[in-house]
């Protein structure tokens, strides 16, 4: 399959290439494109061919349900069953936006879309041309992260690219993304609602919004705290081809145990990598050694640690060193994916 890439330019041109993307998921073809969060790969969420699609280009399980995406509020009414109360207020609150909520699914969702479940997730993203080509393809499209399965997700379009080339009908390049982590979920169907994906909208922001929200056990504890409730935590999701050892504990004594195990590695002819805060960097020793921001900028940590492993990966980097993040606001989502990328090896010092 040959695969068109379209730039956009922010002219009129990008009304024509929105107009060829919109008609090629009515026809039940594939069209990657932007979101604030990461690149989505993108199907008619109401054509279960479209959806097994996606399935097929991504290399991934087909029990692991799509997020649907929509561009106008009244139009989640003919996806879901119910929109609950709590539900209206978090929508009121973060849509448009980095926020997923999982609700009862209506009959018109195909159980190829949602995994074979009866709750579908539901997502209205923010970015411009993500909304323009929502509305021109129907108003609902199915969209997991645009990465091969077993990759990061993407946060810019030349990792689209790689991955994705051939594989699909079209890709919409809106250059690199917001935020660089995937969209929070939270499941709306019990009478709690539970965060089961932190992401940009925090857990206590959340709280802020609704008061009493759980956490799922298994964000930060992993799969050992028992069994996942979005059926795409099960999987070793992020993991870069490097083996990730995360090092916890207080500065000093972290720089100085990974600077020990990064020249045991050496010695060994392995590829280290290591991931440090900005204040750090000058003091490693490695043969990658890459700045993730500033420790207490948390945004700009999590917009570059899915690009760093990228890079490791193209590097071939056999071994990575990464400092460990606070767990609270928007550090629950970077240590959730750190966490996953390093098959939860966390060594204190
Ligand atoms: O930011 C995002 O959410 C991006 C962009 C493209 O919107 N999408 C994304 O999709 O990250 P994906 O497929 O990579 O992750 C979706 C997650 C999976 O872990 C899946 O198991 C979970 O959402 N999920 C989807 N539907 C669900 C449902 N009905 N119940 C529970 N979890 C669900
Ligand atoms: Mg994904």
């Amino acid at each position: 399959m040959n695969t068109i890439v379209s730039r956009i330019t922010h002219t009129t041109e990008d009304e024509e290439i929105i107009k060829i993307a919109g008609e090629i998921i009515k026809k039940g073809g594939l069209v990657a494109f932007p979101t604030e969060t990461v690149y989505g790969l993108g199907g008619d969420a109401l054509n279960p061919d479209s959806s097994r699609k996606i399935y097929a280009a991504k290399g991934r399980p087909s029990d692991n349900p799509l997020i649907v995406h929509i561009c106008k509020l009244e139009d989640i009414n003919r996806i879901v069953s119910d929109f609950p109360d709590k539900a209206k207020r978090l929508a009121d609150e973060f849509w448009p936006g980095p926020l997923t909520m999982v609700l009862p699914k209506s009959n018109t969702v195909p159980k190829e879309t949602t995994g074979g479940l009866d709750t579908v997730a539901v997502r209205m993203p923010v970015d411009p041309i993500a909304l323009s080509f929502i509305e021109a393809a129907g108003g609902y499209v199915a969209a997991p992260s645009a990465n091969l399965s077993g990759k990061p997700s993407p946060t810019s379009s030349r990792y689209v690219e790689e991955d994705m080339n051939g594989r699909i009908d079209m890709i919409i390049d809106g250059g690199d993304v917001e935020i660089g982590l995937e969209s929070t979920i939270v499941d709306m169907t019990g009478e709690t609602p539970v965060l089961l994906r932190p992401g940009r909208i925090t857990l206590e922001m959340l709280q802020e919004v609704l008061g009493k929200v759980d956490a799922d056990k298994t964000i930060l504890a992993g799969n050992a705290a028992g069994r996942p409730k979005a059926p795409g935590m099960k999987y070793k999701h992020y993991a870069p081809k490097g083996e990730l050892t995360i090092v916890s504990g207080e500065r000093e004594a972290v720089v100085e145990r990974m600077n020990e195990l990064a020249k045991q590695g050496m010695l060994k002819g392995e590829k280290v990598g290591i991931i440090g805060t900005e204040e750090n960097i000058p003091f490693y020793c490695g043969d990658s050694i890459k700045s993730v921001g500033k420790r207490d900028d948390e945004v700009s940590i999590a917009k570059r640690l899915y690009r760093i492993l990228r890079e490791f990966d193209d590097e071939n980097v056999t071994l990575i060193y990464s400092e460990a993040f606070s767990t609270g606001g928007m550090g629950q989502a970077i240590m959730n994916r750190l966490l996953k990328a390093a098959g939860h090896q966390v060594l204190h010092v």
